[in-house]
């Protein structure tokens, strides 16, 4: 038979038999039980970092029985570090509830499994397959990248009209037998060739059929999240010279840049009120280019104001700092303010280097 008469499943069953992994502690078994605890582990959690844990949480808590017997706080011990606590507890309250209602044995069921706390719709067909050779198709991070690029599902997975695509695109390339194998190959796919950043399809043995790679998308898929539309905010800030030297003002905390050294900000009482606030008198003032700078839950948009500055006798009060360019830009300043200087720096070797606001 060539190879591409064989289907989707077909290949890659093929390929995880004679190019896949076979040694993972969690592999050689039809314990439910030790493949339950694998994938809760990996949820979240590359290989390599789970084995360690892994394997002393079995030497801890070697069967369903003795976890369940376990009080929460071992068990969050033998966890520590893993990350994602809340794994651990469900797994526990799970390994509790498995004695209390299905007499302590692991159920075979795949809807009873889905009822379990911290087991997903995926999570559920992984234990299932492996432990039981349950025909249940799986969905993770990694397989809906496959999917996504193999069927060519464009649209960020985690919405749900793509998720419910994928899903049934998982369904359907479900073989009729060896499922174990199907299973571990997708997730040997995902993880070793059809990585995120440059997948090794030279290699790959879905690659004849593989949308994505046909039309030249492999970069693009799966989509990325969405960006949110951030709210835009603006701010006016003086920058003040006088005689080489610059004028900055500490913010207060809390606040946003607490304790860092800033331009003074005009906050609704206008250039002059800056001006007044901070005991200078204001000869001349030039608009700059604006400046724009992300916060995680806001843009904001700076738009500086270059004045020549007379001081005046009151000006050296506390929390304010008259500085040479060279000394501000080694305070500690906002990255936004830190820009704005190091270009006001390099306008005075070159002025013509200085952006006016347009
Ligand atoms: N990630 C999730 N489940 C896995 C498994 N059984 N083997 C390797 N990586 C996995």
């Amino acid at each position: 038979m060539d190879h591409q008469s064989l289907n989707f499943s077909q290949r890659l069953i093929a390929w995880q038999r004679a190019h896949g992994r076979h040694d993972l502690p969690w592999q050689n078994t039809r314990d439910p039980y030790r493949i339950w605890l694998s994938e809760i582990m990996l949820q979240q959690t590359q290989v390599s970092a789970v084995i360690p844990y892994y394997q002393r949480f079995l030497a801890r808590f070697p069967d369903l029985q003795a976890l369940a017997a376990a009080t929460e706080d071992d068990v969050l011990a033998h966890w520590s570090g893993l990350g994602y606590y809340a794994r651990g507890r469900n797994l526990h309250r799970a390994a509790q509830l498995i004695v209390e209602q299905h007499a302590g044995i692991f159920p075979r069921d795949f809807d009873a499994v889905c009822a379990l706390p911290g087991i997903g719709r995926s999570t559920a067909a992984a234990i299932c397959s492996f432990a039981f050779g349950a025909r249940q198709a799986i969905l993770d991070g990694n397989v809906k990248r496959v999917l996504a690029r193999h069927e060519g599902i464009s649209g960020f997975p985690g919405a749900k009209s793509v998720q419910d695509q994928l899903w049934q695109r998982a369904e359907t390339l479900l073989p009729e037998a060896d499922v174990e194998s199907y299973t571990q190959g997708l997730m040997d796919l995902g993880a070793g060739l059809c990585v995120r950043r440059r997948p090794l399809c030279r290699v790959c043995p879905v690659a004849d059929t593989c949308v994505a790679l046909r039309d030249g998308l492999t970069e693009r898929l799966p989509s990325p999240r969405p960006a949110k539309v951030l709210p835009e905010r603006e701010t006016t800030m003086l920058i003040l010279m006088n005689q080489g030297e610059v004028l900055l003002e500490k913010r207060p905390a809390p606040g946003i840049w607490g304790g860092l050294w800033c331009f003074p900000e005009a906050l609704g009482d206008g250039v002059e009120g800056v001006a007044q606030r901070v005991g200078v008198e204001l000869r001349s003032v030039v608009a700059l280019a604006p400046v724009d700078h992300g916060f995680t839950h806001y843009k904001l948009r700076i738009h500086p104001m270059l004045g020549e500055a007379l001081r005046q006798p009151r000006a050296q009060e506390p929390g304010l700092l008259w500085l040479s360019l060279d000394d501000a830009l080694g305070a500690a300043l906002p990255a936004p303010v830190k820009r704005i200087l190091a270009q006001l720096q390099r306008s005075l070797v070159s002025p013509f280097s200085l952006q006016a606001a347009g």
